[in-house]
C-alpha cells in the first residue's frame, strides 16, 4: 500500500525571525521535490504567519508546535486552533515529548487538542514514545499503547485517517542517540498493530509513521528504506540549510 511520506523540520525554540526567513528561503531555493513527498516546518508561533506566507508557492506547509484546545478565552499565553488556521498553518504537532515531559503535558489534553484541530481542519501530528527507563523495563510497547489510545479516544474513524504520527523515542532525542533502523521499524509496527486493533487493517495500513530522535543526514538512508517509516520529524539537523536539505532530498 502506498502511503503519504512525511518530512518534517521542527524549529523548536530556536531562531530569531531573520534567521527563520533566511533558513525557510534556503530551503525554498535548495529543494529537490520528490515526487509524493510531503514537506512541513514546524516554526516558532510568532514566526508562524511570516513563514507560512513564504512557503505559500513552494512546496512546504507549515505547522505550529503546540496549541490550546480551546477557541478563545482568557488563557494567557495561548494559542487557539482558530489563530493557528489564521496564520496559514495546516499542521500541528501534538504532544511533543517536551510537552508532555518539560511542561507536564496529559493524554487527556493530548486528546482534546486532538479534537480541536480536527474540528479546525487542521491534521493533526501526534507524537509518541517511550522514556528511557520504560523502554529498559521493556514497557515501549505499553506506552506507545496507553498514549495512542488517549490520544484517539472518540476519535471517528473518518477523522482517524486524518492524523499522523511521529515516534519519537525520549531518550534519542536531542542525545545524538538514534534508533537503529530495526528498533525504529519495531515500534512503528507496534504502532500499526495498535492502530489495527483501534480501527481496522485500512487506517492502520495508510496512517503514515515518521521517526524522530537524532536524525541527520548520516542516518537518513537507513531509516527511510524501512518498510514501516514514512518519513521524519527532525529537530536539530532541521535549523541549518544544509543539514536540512540532505536529509529531505535524500
Ligand atoms: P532532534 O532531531 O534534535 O533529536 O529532535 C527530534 C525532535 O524532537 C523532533 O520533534
Amino acid at each position: 500500500m502506498k502511503r503519504r511520506k512525511i518530512f518534517a523540520g521542527n524549529w523548536k525554540m530556536f531562531k530569531t525571525y531573520s534567521e527563520a526567513v533566511e533558513l525557510v528561503n534556503g530551503l525554498n531555493a535548495g529543494l529537490k521535490k520528490t515526487e509524493g513527498r510531503e514537506y512541513v516546518v514546524f516554526p516558532p508561533s510568532p514566526y508562524l504567519r511570516e513563514i507560512s506566507s513564504l512557503c505559500a508557492s513552494s512546496p512546504f506547509e507549515t505547522g505550529a508546535q503546540n496549541m490550546y484546545f480551546e477557541n478563545q478565552g482568557a488563557f494567557t499565553g495561548e494559542i487557539s486552533p482558530v489563530m493557528v488556521k489564521d496564520c496559514g498553518a495546516s499542521l500541528i504537532l501534538i504532544g511533543h515529548s517536551e510537552r508532555r515531559h518539560v511542561f507536564h503535558e496529559t493524554d487527556e489534553e493530548v486528546n482534546k487538542k486532538v479534537k480541536a484541530a480536527i474540528t479546525h481542519g487542521i491534521q493533526p501530528m501526534l507524537c509518541v514514545g517511550e522514556l528511557l527507563e520504560e523502554r529498559e523495563k521493556g514497557e515501549t510497547v505499553s506506552v506507545l499503547n496507553r498514549q495512542i489510545r488517549g490520544a484517539y479516544a472518540g476519535v471517528e474513524k473518518s477523522d482517524a485517517a486524518k492524523i499522523s504520527i511521529a515516534y519519537e523515542p525520549v531518550w534519542a532525542i536531542g542525545t545524538g542517540k538514534v534508533a537503529t533502523p530495526e528498533m525504529a521499524e519495531e515500534a512503528h509496527m507496534s504502532i500499526r498493530a495498535i492502530m489495527k486493533e483501534l480501527y481496522g487493517d485500512d487506517i492502520a495500513a495508510a496512517v503514515p509513521i515518521l521517526y524522530g530522535g537524532s536524525v541527520k543526514p548520516d542516518n537518513i538512508a537507513g531509516l527511510v528504506k524501512m518498510e514501516n517509516i514514512d518519513g521524519v520529524l527532525v529537530g536539530g539537523a532541521s535549523l541549518e540549510v544544509k543539514s536540512f536539505l540532505d536529509i529531505i532530498n535524500v
